[in-house]
């Protein structure tokens, strides 16, 4: 695993922001997993600037999203494709239709599930894969459980999920209480795995997740046994390794 300690949220944001630049400009035809969350934001906002700039060129990137609530509309403000596109995808120059995230609408879970993994099947594997990781240790929406979930799936929101993504919503009651997720076994077949942490209150699960025991109770262990694993983090959230 390659470690880069940054001193702090902006240098964490430009160190990733220039190994996912680097991606697109070596392999312009990338294959980008994505991820949402508040860690991803200033990276994001970053990859904006030097798109516009000309610095960094989307147009032939494919990205596919690790997940979505279940229940929103694309058009609904807490969905994730709402995320992506605010956040990221209308500042860059990706095609909109190279673009995929699960369709939370989607009812029928089994069939939502499949569409995702025939797609990831067809596109992938993922070149590089971005992370950010829930303060249980969930990456994506995979959650602390008594396995490893191999494939996308319909997941129950942990309370702690529900409690720490309150934030973003009115009141809890309305925090959906499903999501569909990418299963493990997208995301340690990608290529290159990069995940990204700030602040001193990720300190404990990094800690736990690349240095305790492999676990599907902290589902980012499993990152543990990727062979080309980059983690990027400020000071605080590695203050613990
Ligand atoms: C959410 C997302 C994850 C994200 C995590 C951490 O629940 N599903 O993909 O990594 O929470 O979010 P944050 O970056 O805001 O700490």
């Amino acid at each position: 695993m390659r470690v880069f300690k940054e001193k702090d949220y902006a240098a964490m944001c430009r160190r990733a922001a220039n190994l996912m630049a680097a991606q697109v400009t070596v392999k312009p035809k990338s294959v980008l997993g994505l991820a949402t969350g508040s860690t991803p934001l200033g990276m994001y906002e970053l990859l904006g600037q030097w798109c516009a700039a000309g610095d960094v060129d989307f147009s032939n990137a494919i990205s596919i999203n690790l997940d979505e609530y279940k229940g929103l509309r694309p058009d609904n403000d807490q969905s994730y494709r709402y995320f992506m596109e605010t956040n990221l995808f209308k500042h860059i120059n990706i095609a909109p239709e190279n673009t995929h995230v699960p369709d939370g609408t989607r009812d029928d879970a089994k069939a939502e599930c499949a569409r995702y993994d025939a797609l990831i099947e067809e596109l992938g594997p993922i070149d590089l894969q971005l992370l950010g990781l829930g303060h249980n240790g969930h990456i994506g929406f995979n959650e602390p459980g008594d396995v490893f979930v191999r494939d996308t799936h319909r997941v129950d929101l942990s309370q702690s999920t529900i409690d720490a993504n309150q934030r973003f919503f009115a009141s809890e009651a309305d925090v959906p209480r499903q999501a569909y997720t990418m299963g493990i076994g997208a995301i340690m077949r990608a290529k290159h795995v990069l995940l990204i942490a700030s602040g001193a209150a990720k300190a404990d699960i990094i800690q736990q997740a690349f240095f305790g025991p492999i676990t599907p109770h902290v589902p980012a262990s499993i990152l543990q046994l990727h062979r080309n694993m980059t983690l990027v983090g400020d000071e605080e959230a590695l203050s613990k390794i």
